[in-house]
């Protein structure tokens, strides 16, 4: 079953070699998104698992003054992937901003030409909210009435 664990010194290598092939680079290098956690306090970056093996990578934008909750990254490990991980871990997510009580909803962008991420963004409810950023489609889930 997934779940999120903090990053520890143990993972930390394994997640930095965590690489996407050419055709697959629709997602920062987790080098990079470590070093953005460092500089801003509202990420939240997490080792994926299903069950005790490590299978990716997500980085939350967890803002406390904001009702979003944003998924800023998310990397499958290439050869863990279409398994339904990327799903599973996006309910994981949807699961724990309902519980926190605060948000209202969770929002993540994505380049078009990602046809993967797109499917399943549009499978687990999350709507185009009409605005572009660099390129980005940017989509919103509500996860409360008002
Ligand atoms: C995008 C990503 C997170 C998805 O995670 P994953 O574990 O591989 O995805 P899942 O197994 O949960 O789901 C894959 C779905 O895509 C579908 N799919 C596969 N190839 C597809 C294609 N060419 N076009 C549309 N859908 C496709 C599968 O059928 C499956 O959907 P289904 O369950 O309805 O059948 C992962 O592939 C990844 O890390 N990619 C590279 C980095 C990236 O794109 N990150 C996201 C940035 S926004």
């Amino acid at each position: 079953m997934i779940n999120l664990r903090k990053i520890t010194e143990e993972i930390f290598p394994a997640i930095i070699k965590m690489k996407m092939p050419e055709d697959q680079h629709f997602v920062a290098p987790n080098v990079y998104s470590l070093a953005e956690a460092w500089l801003y306090p509202s990420a939240r970056p997490f080792a994926i698992y299903n069950d005790d093996l490590l299978v990716g990578f997500i980085m939350l934008d967890w803002n406390p003054n904001k009702q979003d909750l944003g998924i800023w990254r998310l990397m499958i490990a290439v050869d863990q992937q279409g398994k339904g991980y990327g799903q599973d871990t996006i309910k994981i997510v949807i699961e724990m901003a309902k519980k926190e009580g605060k948000f209202k909803s969770l929002s993540l962008d994505y380049t078009p030409e990602n046809k993967i991420g797109e499917h399943i963004y549009y499978k687990l409810g999350f709507r185009p909210t009409g605005e572009i950023d660099e390129g980005e489609i940017i989509m919103k889930l509500d996860i409360k009435e008002n």
